[in-house]
């Protein structure tokens, strides 16, 4: 079976974008090291980024029956979008919410996430490690 990895708005920018809080590496790192993660445990990957709220829901509809599970780092949709949290909850797959940073270290905004209700786990600060935990979580938790 094959992981959906979502990333959201902004993320294409990783490496280049505000270093001393996301780092240096780039989202095709991040694409390369949990595809890698994937591929060990037996999984696929299937790596899409968008920085447009509807994509990223057009995207969960299109896991369901597709995916075994989700991994999603909504960026800043997070902490705005009830669309994105149904569409969690409307495809029934297991999805963990990971974030590179630690939310709870920034702004208050950022404590609060619309999605970690409709997501088995939540993996923040571990930077792009997140997504590695991520998939071994559900190497080890998926039937
Ligand atoms: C982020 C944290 C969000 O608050 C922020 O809007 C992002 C990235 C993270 O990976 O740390 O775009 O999801």
């Amino acid at each position: 079976g094959s992981i959906l990895v979502l990333n959201g708005p902004n993320l294409n920018l990783l490496g280049t974008r505000e270093p001393a809080i996301y780092g240096s590496a780039t989202l095709d790192d991040v694409a390369t090291l949990t595809a890698a993660a994937a591929n060990a445990a037996g999984f696929g990957a299937e790596c899409i980024q968008s920085n447009h709220e509807g994509d990223l829901v057009d995207a969960l509809h299109g896991a369901r029956g597709t995916a075994v599970a989700i991994i999603i780092n909504a960026g800043a949709y997070t902490h705005t979008s009830v669309a994105i949290r149904d569409a969690i909850a409307a495809v029934e797959l297991p999805a963990v919410e990971v974030h590179i940073s630690n939310v709870h270290q920034r702004e208050e905004f950022r404590r609060h996430s619309y999605l970690s209700a409709v997501c088995q786990a939540v993996i923040v600060g571990a930077g792009i490690h997140g997504y590695e935990l991520a998939v071994s979580y559900l190497d080890k938790t998926l039937p």
